[in-house]
């Protein structure tokens, strides 16, 4: 699966006669799973149409600051197809264009578009032999490069001019592979494997009851996608949760009880690099589940229960490389009862979430958590939504992995 998969980029094409491959690099990158939106400048549009790239990309291609076809006076916002974007690249990228960025200019929607992206830029020169060696060119894609966007560069053949030479945009599976390349290297969680337990654990009483707790899964899937993005292979164990798989390239696997949550972890546990256990795991069940509905007798009823085992401190036991992180969910006597999870169970760190905090634990779209690690430091967060609590875990996990 490419690492490009699910991820928006957006396209600006400029007027070189290579323009017409874009319509293979649209297609490449929709196959490949990406989302694809295109910014043209007025003369791109000589080269290659806006309805070839709007049918290939299934979305509108933009190539001025107002609405054209309704003529509604209406603004094209640049800003926000720059922030909409998780790379931009710009092929072909003419010497005119490629000046212009170097120096600021803001004087078509494309150059203003790059001008608001906050995210990595790649652009892929095309042009004549002499226009590639000239000296202004070639101060161009040294300054370009050195605001931090990336160059791909041209390749050597045929050019357009009938001339022979450097200056061919490289070749649209060249491109691809480039980006592809670039970007897996740059992932800090790249060839690792990383297991994440999440989600409440049912226990039942009998076919139609159970013990469970209020756990939506929420975090665990936020982990889960937050690991996936960073580049590692996840495998997400989950109790019973409505939430759908965030990446079809995570290896969810659903379960019902401690039990059967602790059989997935323990197998997968000694392929992986990583794993952190944010489940609300039972920690007791009924001693005998009844086959049949048990039908309402006497006033009281005793319901027998015998401990669950406890999957993070079986990890802990048998852990030998890998980083292993757990959670502690407390309503009292916070840190103390988290920092002795945190050396029972063997763990790196342990991320302490209480319910005293609003807005904390179970549930809601936000989390506020302390990480207390084995060598005593501690590190308070803010109250954040659970995707970026999420990201903060991650951060602390590949920090450790690089000590
Ligand atoms: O799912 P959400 O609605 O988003 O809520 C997230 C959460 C509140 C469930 C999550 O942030 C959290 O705190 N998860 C751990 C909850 C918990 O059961 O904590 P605990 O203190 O009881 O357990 C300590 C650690 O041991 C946890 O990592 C837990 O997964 C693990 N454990 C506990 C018991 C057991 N039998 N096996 C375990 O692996």
């Amino acid at each position: 699966m490419s690492v490009i998969s699910g991820k928006k980029i957006l396209l600006g094409v400029t007027a070189g006669i290579a323009a017409y491959k874009t319509a293979f690099l649209v297609r490449l990158f929709i196959k490949a799973g990406a989302q694809v939106k295109v910014v043209m400048t007025p003369a791109a549009k000589e080269f290659v149409t806006p309805l070839t790239l709007s049918t290939l990309s299934k979305n509108e291609v933009i190539s001025s600051f107002t609405k054209e076809e309704d003529h509604s006076n209406q603004w094209n916002n640049h800003v926000e197809l720059g922030l909409w974007a998780d790379l931009m690249l710009i092929a072909p990228a003419t010497a005119n264009t490629l000046s212009k960025m170097a120096k600021g200019h803001s004087d078509n929607f494309l150059l203003a578009t790059y001008l608001s992206s906050k995210c990595p830029v790649y652009f892929a020169p095309a042009m004549d032999l002499d226009m590639h060696r000239h000296p202004s060119t070639r101060e161009n894609f040294d300054t370009l490069t050195s605001f931090g966007n990336i160059m791909i560069p041209a390749t050597s053949g045929e050019l357009a001019s009938g001339l022979s030479g450097e200056g061919r945009m490289a070749e649209p599976d060249d491109i691809l592979k480039f980006i592809e390349d670039h970007l897996a290297k740059s992932l800090p969680l790249r060839n690792k494997k990383v297991l994440i337990t999440a989600g409440p654990t049912y226990e039942a009483i009998d076919p139609v009851r159970f013990i469970g707790n209020h756990s939506s899964g929420k975090m665990g899937f936020e982990l889960a996608a937050a690991a996936r993005a960073l580049g590692a292979e996840v495998i997400l164990i989950s109790g019973p949760t409505h939430l759908q798989n965030p990446n079809e390239e995570i290896k969810l696997i659903r379960v019902q009880s401690a039990v059967d949550m602790f059989e997935a972890a323990t197998k997968f546990f000694p392929e992986v690099d990583i794993a952190i256990a944010s489940a609300a795991v039972s920690d007791y069940r009924p001693k005998l589940s009844a086959t049949q509905k048990i039908k309402k007798s006497a006033e009281t009823m005793m319901l027998e229960l015998v401990k669950n085992p406890d999957i993070l401190a079986n990890l802990g036991e048998t852990k030998k490389h890998q980083i292993l992180v757990g959670f502690a969910l407390e309503t009292e006597n916070e840190e103390e009862n988290a920092a002795g999870k945190l050396q029972r169970k063997n763990l790196d760190f342990i991320v302490l979430n209480s319910l005293n905090d609003s807005g904390a634990g179970f549930k809601s779209e936000t989390n506020k958590i302390k990480i207390l690690f084995k060598d005593g430091k501690t590190k308070s967060f803010q109250l954040k939504s659970k995707t970026e609590v999420a990201r903060d875990i991650l951060n602390e996990i590949i920090l450790l992995s690089n000590e």
